[in-house]
């Protein structure tokens, strides 16, 4: 029987909602309470009640959850890795745990789906760092009926799983491999579940969350959670390769759908080049569910993976495609807005803003591709040694905005490496190089000479912008609510942008009461101090910060207040630069507020 992914999903829904689950919808790609850039586990929306001492609204759920992983970048192109993919997942919140768990996931798998049971193997955690060994899940395992030589004990590695930040609940795991291709690499005997050969497929996750990883200050502990909590993870995708037969997750039905698309817009075969059109066909997925989540294209935070993600599937096309032509990213992400539209209904008023945005960069990008690109192989062909420094990709990043994989891509083609090491540490000293320059120019230690190509005037132009900045996001809380959380600031030379979420388009009303409250502000002289603190510590003086796992843990804390009254207007974690009063900002001014996504809006202001 073929078993479709649409088909599995809703076996797997059924199964569990039959066993009392309660069937949550997916959430977003962007998790709501900003502790990490992605959604990147179905359980990441349960988060707050498995850590709540209240009794959760139910005891057990179910969901298929869209999650993108950032970190799987590099590894697309291989048989399993995607960046954007479904995973199913059932918990217990405090009610069943191991062996209902491991029962159900068996039934699931060898009954609903018939699944022969040699196909399957196990791994479960052999303890360590002072955590038992998980003799139960292995006893539970051997009562199925499993062989012992197919349930293998690993470590934290592979068989303990989270916290999804820093910290947060977590826990030893057992996981079901599917063996796809019955032969051996040449590891032999060694050849078992995590060989990266191709001969296993990890599909799904069970993991037994008992504790809560806590930073108290000095060091990590591992605090019992209020209550113990099942989660499982089994990747869409994987499950389907496995029971379509298939070796590879691009050759499953709906993804090979978009393999089509591309051998019929190229005129190529996926045989001819099986890495660029899987890559192509991963990226364009996750550009489109990125865009449909209403992020941008930028230098920072969820736009910048989304920046990536287009520029080389960019260069992807053009390697497919072939000098001139950008032609195929806006009738790709037409073809997946088609295939996934009756499970995504939302994707259809996303469509305009979705093709939009990928035509912008495009075009903004298509220049500097190619010029980057020229450099890059006259770069090559000087060099004696096969190798790319940090320093040189950076300096082509800078230069071309070519992004590190499109490098290491060309890279690799040519037989170079390139170091990604080196890259990362030439872009922390960049970032630092900025913020030491701004601080010393703007900090109040006078106006040195610094190296940099931006005039002074512009640099104190951008201050100002960041200081309003602060004072429209606090004007914007005071007028609109609480709810109000930033969701990304760009500044240039001329204006702000700022994004927040709000449901709804502002009154012209509102809008006049943010103005005007914003200028009074600047008329009333007020002060900014910057302080150090932890991290912690910022947060419980009731500092706003977002993204709160990207901050280190000491962070500046810039405050805007009246001398007099102490009355404190703005206070929030931020790198600055700022200026060091707001009296000679100007006049703020509203240009333009619009919507950029569900629940989105965004600010334009100028300051004359
Ligand atoms: N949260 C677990 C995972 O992501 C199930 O694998």
């Amino acid at each position: 029987m073929f078993f479709s992914i649409r088909v599995i999903k809703n076996l797997f829904l059924d199964f569990f909602k039959n066993k009392n689950h309660k069937v949550i919808p997916s959430s977003s790609l962007i998790p709501s309470d900003g502790t990490s850039l992605f959604t990147t586990a179905g359980v990441q929306q349960f988060i707050p009640f498995i850590l709540s001492p209240e009794e959760p609204p139910f005891l057990r759920a179910c969901s298929s959850q869209i999650c993108f992983r950032s970190d799987d970048i590099e590894e697309i192109g291989d048989n399993f890795h995607l960046t954007f993919f479904e995973m199913l997942g059932n918990w217990s919140f405090g009610d069943y745990f191991k062996k209902e768990a491991i029962s159900f996931a068996f039934e699931f798998l060898t009954k609903v789906l018939q699944i022969p049971q040699e196909k399957l193997w196990i791994t479960y955690f052999k303890g360590e760092k002072g955590i038992p060994e998980d003799r139960e899940t292995l006893k539970i395992w051997q009562n199925l009926g499993i062989p012992q030589n197919k349930i293998l004990p690993f470590g934290a590695k592979d068989n303990f799983w989270g916290p999804i930040g820093k910290e947060g609940p977590c826990g030893p795991s057992t996981e079901i491999h599917f063996e796809i291709n019955p032969t051996h690499c040449n590891l032999g005997k060694e050849c078992l579940p995590n060989c990266s050969c191709g001969r296993f497929v990890e599909i799904w996750n069970l993991v037994f969350m008992q504790y809560n990883k806590k930073n108290d200050g000095h060091k990590f502990q591992y605090l019992p959670l209020p209550r113990r909590v099942v989660d499982t993870g089994m990747g869409l995708e994987r499950i389907a390769t496995a029971i379509q037969g298939k070796t590879c997750v691009f050759e499953t039905d709906l993804f090979f759908q978009i393999i089509n698309e591309i051998e019929r817009l190229t005129q190529k075969k996926y045989s001819e080049d099986k890495i660029s059109f899987r890559i192509l066909a991963d990226h364009i997925r996750s550009i489109v569910f990125l865009l449909a989540e209403g992020i941008f294209p930028s230098n920072v935070e969820q736009g910048y993976v989304l920046r990536r993600l287009l520029r080389r599937s960019m260069r992807f096309e053009k390697k497919l495609q072939g000098e001139s032509s950008f032609d195929l990213l806006i009738p790709l992400a037409n073809k997946v807005i088609e295939i996934y539209l009756p499970d995504f209904p939302m994707l259809s008023s996303k469509q305009e803003f979705i093709l939009t945005q990928i035509q912008k960069e495009e075009e903004k990008f298509e220049n500097s591709l190619n010029d980057g690109l020229k450099y890059l192989n006259k770069l090559l062909n000087k060099k004696k040694e096969k190798f790319i420094s940090g320093s040189e990709a950076f300096s082509i990043y800078q230069t071309y905005g070519l992004p590190f994989e499109v490098i290491e891509d060309f890279a690799k083609e040519n037989n170079f490496t390139v170091s990604r090491d080196g890259f990362e540490e030439e872009f922390r000293k960049h970032q630092e190089i900025s913020r030491r320059g701004a601080e010393k120019k703007f900090g109040g230690h006078g106006l040195d000479r610094i190296e940099n190509q931006k005039s002074q005037q512009e640099k104190i132009k951008i201050t100002k912008l960041h200081t309003a900045t602060h004072l429209l996001h606090s004007a914007l809380r005071k007028i609109l609510g609480e709810e109000v959380r930033q969701m990304g600031s760009d500044i240039n030379e001329e204006r702000l942008r700022f994004d927040f979420s709000f449901k709804r388009k502002l009154t012209q009303d509102e809008i006049q009461k943010i103005e005007d409250l914003v200028n009074q502000k600047i008329k009333e002289n007020l002060k900014i101090k910057k302080e150090k603190m932890f991290l912690e510590d910022a947060l419980k003086s009731g500092a706003l910060a977002f993204f709160k796992e990207r901050y280190p843990r000491e962070v500046y804390v810039y405050s805007i207040y009246n001398p007099k009254t102490k009355e404190v207007f703005s206070k929030e974690v931020c790198n600055g630069p700022h200026m060091e009063s707001t009296g000679d900002l100007g006049i703020f001014k509203i240009k333009k507020e619009e919507a950029v996504g569900a629940g989105i809006r965004r600010i334009r202001a100028i300051l004359e």
